[in-house]
Formats: structure tokens, sequence, C-alpha cells
């Protein structure tokens, strides 16, 4: 694990996926060199559901899985939390995340490790959350973030929450299921698995969760009236300018966003709230 302490000094921060061909490149870091922050499936709005639900206040020492380019982390940081650490394994990522502005007396750290083994302390943790990460994992890695997750948060008072993208409906059939996925891991370049919302709560429920609460949304990560609604219009403006400037990315944009419009009925966005499942002794 290596830590950068926030306020650094810092001069150009390369954006994760500098040097890749945009025909290559993770989906998500495509999106960020056109300049969109809010990588996750159901938006800010779905984004805010979770923190509200989370009800994360001053007292709280949170941990933010799989941080990105910060975009959550700035929305946490509003809410002054006592301790905020955010945990990413790319390393353009964490420098993003180490120039974190902090609003107020939050104690800030970025850290570099895998989401499975942050090496951060036992139960030091009362929130612990992470968007558009575990859907990437496979379901051996899925498991062993949540766990750590669990390991992370404090007995008593901890809460975890996730936002990954879904299959709808529960039952759906498993061919189309193998389907889509092949289809997103093709648009994306990322291997990409997603649960149906039971299937994510048997994760949760295996690892040592109790679901409390969830809220889905339809995934709409590139229609306009998202787009905009998670980045503002001029920034929404602007990310057009570039895919349209630059063929490359432009038909990778439009492969993705075929993809989701093509499954648009069997994919969706989820987040669920869970604590820790009291242990019977
Ligand atoms: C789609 S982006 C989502 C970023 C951010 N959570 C958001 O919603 O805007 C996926 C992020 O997960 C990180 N990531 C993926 N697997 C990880 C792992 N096993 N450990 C730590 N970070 C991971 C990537 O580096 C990237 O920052």
């Amino acid at each position: 694990m290596a830590s950068t302490a926030p306020g650094a000094p810092q001069t150009h921060i390369p954006l994760p996926g500098d040097g890749l061909h945009a025909a290559r490149m993770p989906g998500h870091w495509l999106l960020a060199r056109l300049g969109k922050r809010v990588l996750r499936p159901g938006g800010v709005e779905l984004t805010r559901w979770m923190l509200d639900t989370l009800g994360v206040d001053p007292e709280e020492r949170v941990v933010e899985l799989a941080a990105g380019l910060g975009a959550t982390a700035r929305l946490t940081l509003t809410r002054h939390p006592a301790a905020y650490t955010a945990v990413d394994r790319d390393p353009a990522a964490v420098a993003a995340l180490s120039a974190l502005a902090t609003p107020g007396p939050t104690v800030v750290r970025a850290v570099r490790s895998d989401a499975a083994d942050t090496g951060l302390p036992d139960g030091g943790a009362t929130v612990v959350y992470g968007e558009a990460m575990l859907t990437m994992q496979p379901e051996p890695a899925k498991r062993r973030v949540v766990r750590e997750a669990r390991r992370l948060l404090d007995d008593s008072t901890g809460r975890y929450a996730i936002h990954e993208l879904c299959l709808l409906p529960d039952d759906l059939d498993p061919a189309l299921a193998d389907r889509i996925t092949a289809d997103l891991g093709e648009a994306i370049h990322v291997g990409a698995r997603p649960l149906a919302p039971t299937g994510w709560c048997e994760l949760l429920a295996e690892e040592g969760f109790t679901v409390t609460a969830h809220r889905t949304a339809p995934m709409a990560l590139l229609e306009p009236r998202r787009l905009i609604a998670d980045e503002g219009l001029l920034p929404a403006l602007r990310i057009t300018g570039r895919a349209l400037r630059d063929p490359a990315a432009l038909r990778r944009v439009l492969h993705m966003r075929r993809v989701f419009h093509r499954h648009r009925t069997h994919l969706g966005a989820i987040s669920l709230i869970a604590v820790p499942t009291p242990t019977e002794h």
C-alpha cells in the first residue's frame, strides 16, 4: 500500500490510461479522457441517495474503495466526516485523489492498493462504500472486496454501500445474461460481470452483511439527459465536442452507447446499503 498526503504540490497530474490508444483503453478511462467525471451506472442521483441513506455525518470515518477521479469524494467531503480515505489501484487516480481539496477539518488520505487488500486497520471505518468497481471483478475477487469491507468496518456502527450495474429481472435467462456480459466486455474493454439484484444481496449476505435498503435506476450513463444531470450543461457540451473531434474515441463511445441501449430493459444500476450481520456467540 502506498499512501499520499493531500495538498502535496502537484504539477501535471496524468489521467489514468494516458498514453493508451482510444481504440483499446478501458471505457471508463476513455470517458475520463473526454472529460467525464461521473463514471458509475446510476449517476449522481443514485450516488446522492446512497450517501443520504448511509447518513455520513461529522463523526464518521469513511473509506471509499475504487474512488477513481474523486467525484463522489467531493460530495462526501461536503458532509465533513472526521476522516476520509480513498483507495484505488490506479496510480494516476491516486495522484488525482491526493490533490483533493479539503473543505473542512476532515483528515483526508489517498491510498494506492487493491480494494481486496487495503492494508487499512481492522474496524477502523464506520462507513465503507464503492461504486462501479465490483461489477468488473470476477466472482472470487468480488467476494474478497466485500470481505475486506467487512473487515474494515466497526462491528456495531459500520455501514457498507455499493453502487453497481445489475441484470434485470432476477430470473433473467442465463443465455441472455451471458450475451449481455459478452457485449458489455467487448464495448468497454473490461470484464463486466453484473449480478441480478438478488445476486448482489446474496453476495453481501454470504460475506457477513444484512442489506437494509436498496434502490435501482436506469443504466443511462451516456444518454444526453443523464450526461447533463451528472456533469452539468457546459461540461456535457465540452465532452461531446471532444468526442466529435476524435474519430477513434467517437467510435468507442457510440459502440458503448449502442450496447447500453440494446440491453436497456435488462441492464440497470443498483445501490445497496448494508450493515454487519451480528455474529452469534
Ligand atoms: C469505473 S471506475 C469508477 C470510479 C468511481 N468509483 C466512480 O464511480 O466514478 C472503476 C475504478 O475502480 C478502480 N478499481 C478497479 N478494480 C479495483 C481494485 N481491485 N482495487 C482498487 N481499485 C480498483 C479503477 O482503478 C477505477 O478507478
